[in-house]
């Protein structure tokens, strides 16, 4: 899709549709855009607020026939919700809303109104959560499908403003955050005898290579000469080899940086703590954190985040089999720690223990993990928010600030060090598990191990990695959650210690 910047009025656009936004207010028709679009309608629109049609409610989108009124034959008016809570998420969530709309029409040009008098951001900023909004809510994983189950291609948008210089920049912007959630969303919506450890790092590579970042595919021997006992413990039950992928953007100056870790189980059977059947399709996205980490080095290359980043992703499938792991087994971290494995599902921190271990190692920090870990994450937190826990809270605040300026919730969970308690072995330093309270937060604490003194933060997306409705910026499906506010973190970063 190719999304340009106009200064042609926008009333004036050629294209199959026209989006307007509308915020939910009284005087609906009063703000800008929408009040040249009533007078080029004779008030036409009236009507239909008095009616109740059109009320500016957050994604709604109300489609009118202009009548020649405007170059576009139709319009779609995308609802922002009230003028007090407007902010970039708004808009893009009624952008998608919008252009989803329009697609579904047939609409194969689309041109967008951008027009923020009141809101108090700059042309630059409402361009690029347009854009964003437009890429993220346009997004489909149909690559299996023939015919495509939705054949609409909306494929040129022009988005209209005096300013058209902002407009460009806001749309680089823009589109470089939602193609790397797009990205994420591809990888962890393919199925998992498609997307191995082997094809994820080719696919990786191939991503590496088109935006400029430097890639390392360290394979089982490797991992082991590093004494990755702990990955390649799960990785002992598959016959998928197991591939540790090192990507590093050079942006700043001469220190290790960030390092961000993510979980890529590419299938989780759960291995011999084998899961129920229901629902288990569902683990081909247990590489989501994974996809995450690899899919934000994309848009911190292309935007030129002046920092240093490393992101590192361990993958592999967790399987049953006669050489997999077993409840009762011990196996040691690169970082010498040993652990006693009591269920074989609780896998997700025993790669990441390593991926740790090993970003210590670099000297990588501060730290951010991203991992589908826990059911218990999304019993607590649900679909809404991704649940961070940390050994810095000043660090997990800038995560949930990261989160805000993306639009992706993220709520804090405790870390006391009563937790500690329940992770005690028997035989080992640690276990596996911690028992069925407070599962979400036993997991960190036993991430916290291998971070050590290392500011850490660790996210579980267990509950937000998948959408199971389309709505707004959202498709039903991988949410390619958190890249963007990974990508905003790392800017946040470089400004900060610029
Ligand atoms: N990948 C799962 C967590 C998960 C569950 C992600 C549901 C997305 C949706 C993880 O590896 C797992 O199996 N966790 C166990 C841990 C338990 C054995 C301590 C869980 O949450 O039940
Ligand atoms: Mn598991
Ligand atoms: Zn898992």
């Amino acid at each position: 899709m190719d999304i340009i910047a106009s200064g042609q009025p926008a009333l004036e656009a050629a294209a199959d549709h026209l989006l307007v936004f509308a915020t939910k207010d009284d005087d609906i028709l009063e703000g800008g855009a929408l009040r040249r679009l009533n007078d080029a309608l004779d008030g036409g629109l009236a009507p239909l607020v008095a009616s109740g049609e059109l009320s500016g409610a957050l994604n709604e989108a109300v489609v009118v026939h202009s009548f020649g009124r405007t170059a576009a034959p139709r319009v779609v008016i995308a609802g922002l919700g009230p003028a007090e809570r407007l902010g970039a998420d708004e808009i893009r969530h009624a952008a998608a809303s919008g252009a989803r709309k329009a697609r579904s029409l047939g609409s194969g040009a689309l041109a967008v109104a951008v027009d923020g008098e009141s809101c108090g951001m700059t042309t630059a900023e409402i361009a690029s959560a347009i854009a964003e909004g437009l890429d993220l809510g346009l997004y489909r994983f149909d690559r299996h499908q023939s015919p495509k189950k939705t054949p609409n291609v909306l494929d040129r948008v022009t988005l209209h403003a005096d300013n058209v210089s902002g407009v460009e920049s806001g749309i680089v912007e823009g589109r470089a955050l939602a193609g790397a959630a797009n990205f994420a969303r591809d990888l962890a919506n393919e199925p998992s005898n498609l997307l191995t450890p082997t094809e994820l790092a080719s696919r990786a590579e191939a991503w590496a290579g088109q935006h400029d970042v430097e890639i390392e595919i360290m394979d089982e021997a490797a991992a082991a000469e590093l004494g990755m006992g702990s990955f390649l413990g799960v990785a002992k039950g598959s016959h998928q080899p197991a591939k540790f992928l090192i990507l590093r953007h050079r942006g700043g100056a001469d220190e290790p940086g960030l390092g961000y870790c993510g979980k890529g189980i590419t299938f989780d059977t759960g291995g011999i703590s084998i899961k129920p059947a229901a629902n288990m399709e569902a683990m081909k996205q247990d590489m989501s954190g994974a996809a995450a980490v690899v899919a934000s080095m994309g848009a911190i290359a292309d935007l030129g985040i002046p920092i240093n980043v490393t992101a590192l992703a361990p993958c592999t499938e967790n399987m049953p089999g006669g050489n997999a792991i077993k409840p009762g087994d011990l196996l040691t971290a690169m970082n010498g720690a040993t652990i006693e494995v009591i269920n074989t599902d609780a896998e997700g921190r025993l790669v990441l223990a390593d991926a740790l271990s090993y970003a210590n190692h670099l000297g990588l920090s501060p730290l951010i993990d991203v991992a589908t870990l826990t059911g218990a994450a999304a019993v607590a937190l649900g679909d809404v928010a991704t649940a961070v826990m940390a050994n810095d809270d000043e660090l997990a605040a800038e995560v949930i600030a990261a989160g805000k300026v993306a639009g992706e919730k993220i709520w804090q969970l405790p870390m006391f060090a009563e937790y500690d308690e329940q992770i005690r072995s028997q035989v080992a330093d640690v276990k596996n598990t911690g028992g069925r309270l407070a599962g979400a937060i036993t997991a960190a604490k036993f991430l916290q191990r291998f971070a050590g003194e290392t500011p850490w933060a660790h996210l579980d997306m267990a509950g937000t990695d998948d959408a199971n409705k389309t709505r707004g910026t959202q498709v039903k499906g991988a949410t390619g959650v958190p890249v963007r506010s990974l990508v905003h973190f790392a800017a946040s970063r470089a400004a900060g210690s610029a």
